[in-house]
């Protein structure tokens, strides 16, 4: 059930160039949960007609108030609005909205993150309890957020960045290839991040015979399947809506050509 809310945002931080927000979010993830990879549907500023998208980086039941933790990049109008809340602050949210990452009960994964992709991992790393790898990549080491938690949910971290200030110099999938040419004991690929990393990955994944999923992030106008603007080319022909149909898809389901 999709729920509509005010939420209070109650902290705050910045790291690096993102912003981290943990909202007061009711009985929202009691009641829409499906699984990490979610997103809200947030309302930014009053003379904004749309909301903007976001995903769940970790979220937690609690009574009263379940929390929602959200980090995000300053993009357009929309996300620079959003960056000058403050603690006390409500926003208006809509979620948990989309379908999440398919998550196999004591499975263990490989977790790509790039740049502001990386948040949404934390939840599935949450989820696999400490099985799995994560793999974070970034333009430089301040893109490289909430490593010290992939550190503690994760039984192993490593990093690219492009520039090599921290970890391996370049993209994650040199080191996707590196750890599935050594361990091709994974029950997959969980990726999130900008499209040309996703169809690298993705690529890896189908050469080692390894299931890959993917979170897509099209633009966005309704978020529940009621516009055509979030339409994503799928390779059998056909167009799915990322906001209702996903925004997590089989790697191989996806045009990457598109
Ligand atoms: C499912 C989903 C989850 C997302 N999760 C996060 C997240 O966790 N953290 C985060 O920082 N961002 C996330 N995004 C992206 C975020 O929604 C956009 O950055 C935001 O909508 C930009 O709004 P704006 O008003 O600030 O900028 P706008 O003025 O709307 O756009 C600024 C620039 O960003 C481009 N842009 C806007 N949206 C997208 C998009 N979805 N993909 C590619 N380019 C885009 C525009 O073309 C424009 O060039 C997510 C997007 C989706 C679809
Ligand atoms: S954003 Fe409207 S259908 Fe997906």
């Amino acid at each position: 059930m999709k729920v509509e809310r005010k939420c209070t945002i109650v902290a705050r931080e910045e790291m690096g160039d993102a912003i981290y927000l943990v909202l007061e979010a009711g009985d929202m993830v009691r009641t829409s949960y499906a699984g990490p990879g979610q997103f809200v549907h947030v309302k930014c500023g009053e003379g904004l007609l749309l909301r903007r998208p976001i995903s769940v980086c970790s979220c937690q039941e609690d009574v009263p108030n379940d929390l929602i933790a959200i980090a995000f990049e300053v993009r357009g109008d929309g996300t620079r609005w959003l960056a000058q809340r403050k603690v006390g602050d409500t926003l208006d949210v809509m979620g948990l909205l989309g379908n999440g990452f398919s998550i196999k009960p004591k499975g263990r994964y490989l977790l790509v993150g790039g740049g502001i992709g990386i948040p949404p991992m934390r939840g599935c790393a949450q989820a696999t309890e400490g099985r799995s790898t994560a793999i974070l990549g970034g333009r430089s080491k301040d893109k490289i957020i909430l490593q010290s938690c992939f550190n503690d949910e994760c039984a192993k971290v490593l990093i690219a960045t492009d520039d090599g200030s921290l970890g391996h110099h370049g993209f994650v999938d040199a080191l996707v290839r590196q750890e599935l040419e050594q361990d091709k004991n994974y029950d997959g690929v969980l990726a999130c991040g900008p499209k040309p990393m996703l169809r690298n990955v993705a690529n890896v994944a189908q050469e080692f015979g390894i299931p890959c999923q993917v979170s897509m992030e099209e633009r966005m106008g309704c978020g529940v399947g009621a516009c055509l603007v979030c339409a994503c080319d799928m390779a059998d022909g056909s167009r799915k809506h990322v906001c209702k149909d996903g925004p997590v898809f089989d790697s191989k389901e996806v045009d990457w050509n598109a």
